[in-house]
């Protein structure tokens, strides 16, 4: 008999890293949304330890669904104003394709999208996305991270929002804010240290209608 969700996420997730931010309430955020169209996609993916958990959970789930990863692999980009004083300085979280690799391996390997996401969002993302995982601790990291995978997600997607409380990272709180307020259709859910924000529609006799 196949171990628990919980007991699968502590054998999947080498590092404990995931397990403490919220594992086990993103996979299932995730399950739910494999219905959907779209693949799935982790913006800020750094050596794979969140990659490794949503392929292995991919697979257990029996989804064929791609995941989609990006990152710099060459650390944080400039901060901004916005971004207070944050946990992390430009430079840091470094990490390289072959260490990502290396912690995907026995995985079906993610395709992955090297560069700055201003550069690979807006013409390396899947026309249409059911989950994504957003972790790029920076206020323009995630403003542009939303502007470009909200308008792929699928209705009654989910984006999972890391930090989004995170008294260090006051940067990725504000992009989050300043997009519901101008996007009516984002339903949002602190959970733990992470913002769940779904895609919802409302539908008229039968039609589908922008909120
Ligand atoms: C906290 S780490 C991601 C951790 C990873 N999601 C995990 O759970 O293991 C943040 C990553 O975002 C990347 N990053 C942040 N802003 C970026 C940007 N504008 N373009 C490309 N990469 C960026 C950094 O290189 C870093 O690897």
């Amino acid at each position: 008999m196949k171990n628990s969700l919980q007991e699968f996420i502590l054998t999947a997730d080498k590092t404990g890293y995931v397990s403490r931010s919220n594992g086990l309430p993103m996979l299932l955020s995730m399950r739910s949304c494999l219905h959907l169209e779209g693949d799935v996609v982790e913006v800020g993916c750094f050596k794979g330890c969140t990659s490794r958990l949503l392929q292995m959970a991919l697979e257990r789930f029996g989804s064929e669904k791609q995941l989609h990863v990006y990152d710099s692999f060459e650390g944080l980009p400039e901060k901004t104003k916005e971004d207070g004083t944050p946990l992390y300085e430009k430079g840091l979280l470094i990490s390289s394709i072959d260490v990502f690799r290396n912690n995907l391996k026995g995985c079906r390997m993610p395709k992955i999208h090297k560069g700055w996401f201003e550069d690979t969002l807006p013409t390396g993302l899947p026309e249409r996305i059911c989950f994504g995982f957003l972790d790029g601790d920076y206020y323009s990291s995630i403003k542009v991270s939303l502007e470009h995978v909200w308008p792929r997600l699928s209705p009654g997607g989910i984006l999972f929002v890391h930090d989004y409380p995170h008294p260090k990272f006051v940067g990725v709180a504000k992009a989050v804010d300043e997009f519901a307020r101008v996007n009516h259709d984002v339903f949002m859910r602190v959970y733990r240290n992470s913002v769940i924000l779904a895609k919802v529609t409302q539908f008229v006799c039968g039609q589908e209608i922008d909120v």
